[in-house]
């Protein structure tokens, strides 16, 4: 799997997704800004999407995705099989995706939380491991 991150967003908060793209390349990982470039108006699906494509077709190992709540582009990641997405406003619920649910994408409300707290939890999501066991046979039970 590429030590590769894809990050998007729609226009609630580009420049958010821009300083979180600088911190997770800061930490050694490719990152995959996927856009939008502009403060346009646009269509967040078409941004969860893409990017969880990204990570399902194994063009990135994570995906982080930013909308306004984080709510509309996460449900929009998970339509694509293979996708677990989880929004998080906190550090400890970042952890846990990744430690009981092997979370491959963390979407983040940039209407809901601020700069410095979205970054801790992105470094909470990139920090924890996946524990496997009967964590596995549960996620497992999620792709059915
Ligand atoms: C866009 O105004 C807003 O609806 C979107 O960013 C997101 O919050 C949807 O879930």
């Amino acid at each position: 799997m590429p030590d590769r991150i894809v990050i998007s967003s729609d226009h609630a908060d580009i420049e958010l997704r821009k300083t979180i793209a600088r911190h997770i390349a800061s930490m050694g990982w490719v990152v995959d800004d996927i856009g939008p470039m502009t403060s346009d108006s646009t269509h967040y699906p078409i941004h969860g999407k893409e990017a969880a494509q990204h990570v399902a077709q194994g063009k990135a190992r994570f995906g982080v995705i930013v909308c306004g709540t984080g709510q509309g582009i996460m449900m929009a990641a998970n339509k694509v099989p293979g996708i677990r997405c989880g929004v998080c406003s906190d550090t400890f619920s970042a952890k846990m995706i990744r430690a009981h649910n092997d979370a491959n994408m963390l979407a983040l409300g940039a209407r809901v939380i601020a700069e410095g707290l979205a970054l801790e939890i992105v470094d909470a999501f990139l920090g924890a491991e996946f524990e496997g066991g009967r964590h596995a046979t549960r996620v497992d039970m999620i792709e059915g």
